[in-house]
């Protein structure tokens, strides 16, 4: 007589419901990155090394979902060099070290930045220009030459253009950002990282990675002015640059304009550079919905406009900073967390890695373009 299969610990009821439910499953949908590929383009995200050796639920939305990296941290200065020449690219590693195997790469962030920059380097770059620039030029040569089989694309310099005006951080005078290189070196450290960057690697992709340009708003409009004019300068001047990364942080509370946008990515593309968006998330209004569906919807809706714009404009390449809003630095960074209890939901996929109608926004207009 054949053994009577039993199941022990399951009722009869939930042992049939469980079957049931396996057996009506779907076949899991495809991420965003097998969407985003077969149009041809490249969906990825920022990623937290961290997280991903001790978070299988991370570690599987992004085996998933991003078909490209951006470590959030961990190419970062303070990381690689906190103290002067002892460079330390383990937590970069590990992030190369899951990527690798899987097919999907990274790309750098940040090589020249005013934050994440250890005390030790801004007290350096301050002691002059020749200290400065060779501070710069040991950082740039050590990093690009540690990484350059495993990174082929590096936001050179990140965040040089000053607010406008009547934005959220303005900036008294001066179209560039007050940072300690541009003290000691004046605006043409711009153009010295560049070259740096090229001299370390011919065939590297050199980006100029900018936030603050993407709403309908004056003083996105004045800093759009303001970067178009930094990029044609640089195109003039023959310096290394080959695209300008757009970082996307969305404000709800912002109008945004698709032809606006479009004609900002359009008029960047006409100088010869690719434009990627490199940091897509979207900070929810200060009042929102009481139901979390109606809060999803108008992310979503300012992501399809956003998306639209882009592609229409000639984007290929799109990363969300981060995919999960449970780790996003919307939820933890009190300086851009809501302060009212609630947590932005601005990313693709919910606190429980629930895909959202974010990420449904992004899917149709990957499908749809
Ligand atoms: C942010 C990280 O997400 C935060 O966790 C960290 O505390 C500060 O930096 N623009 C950038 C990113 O270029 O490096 C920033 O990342 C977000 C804004």
């Amino acid at each position: 007589m054949p053994p009577v299969f039993r199941r022990p610990f399951l009722g009869a009821g939930l042992g049939a419901a469980l079957a049931g439910r396996a057996r009506a499953q779907p076949a899991p949908e495809a991420g965003l990155h097998a969407i985003a590929r077969a149009k041809g383009f490249t969906f990825g995200a920022a990623v937290q090394g961290g997280l991903l050796a001790t978070d299988p639920s991370y570690a599987a939305a992004f085996e998933r979902e991003a078909g490209l990296l951006v470590p959030e941290f961990e190419a970062k200065w303070s990381v690689l060099q906190p103290r002067e020449g002892a460079f330390d690219f383990a937590l970069l590693d590990a992030i190369l070290d899951w990527g690798t195997p899987r097919g999907r790469p990274t790309r750098g962030h940040a090589l020249v930045w005013h934050e994440a920059f250890p005390a030790w380097a801004r007290e350096a770059v301050a002691e002059g220009p020749a200290r400065a620039r060779a501070v710069m030029a040991a950082h740039v040569a050590r990093v690009l030459a540690t990484t350059r089989l495993r990174i082929r694309d590096w936001d050179v310099v990140n965040e040089a253009v000053a607010d406008a005006p009547g934005s959220d951080t303005p900036q008294a005078e001066g179209e560039l950002r007050d940072t300690p290189f541009l003290r000691a070196l004046g605006p043409s450290y711009i153009d010295t990282a560049f070259r740096l960057a090229r001299e370390q690697d011919p065939t590297l992709r050199l980006v100029l990675n900018e936030y603050g340009v993407e709403e309908d708003t004056p003083w996105a409009e004045e800093k759009r002015r303001r970067l178009l004019s930094l990029v044609r300068g640089m195109v003039r001047r023959r310096v290394p640059i080959d695209a300008v990364g757009i970082q996307a942080h969305l404000q709800m509370l912002r109008p945004f304009s698709v032809p606006v946008f479009t004609g900002f990515v359009g008029a960047l593309r006409a100088e010869g550079l690719s434009v990627i968006v490199t940091e897509l998330d979207i900070r929810e209004g200060p009042a929102v919905p009481e139901d979390e569906p109606a809060r999803d919807q108008l992310v979503a809706e300012r992501a399809a406009a956003f998306l639209e714009a882009a592609i229409a404009g000639g984007v290929r390449t799109f990363l969300t900073w981060g995919l999960v809003d449970r780790y996003s630095w919307l939820v933890t960074e009190p300086a851009v967390a809501r302060r009212d209890g609630k947590r932005h939901r601005g990313l693709p996929l919910d606190g429980d890695y629930n895909r959202k109608a974010m990420w449904r926004a992004m899917a149709r207009a990957f499908a749809n373009a």
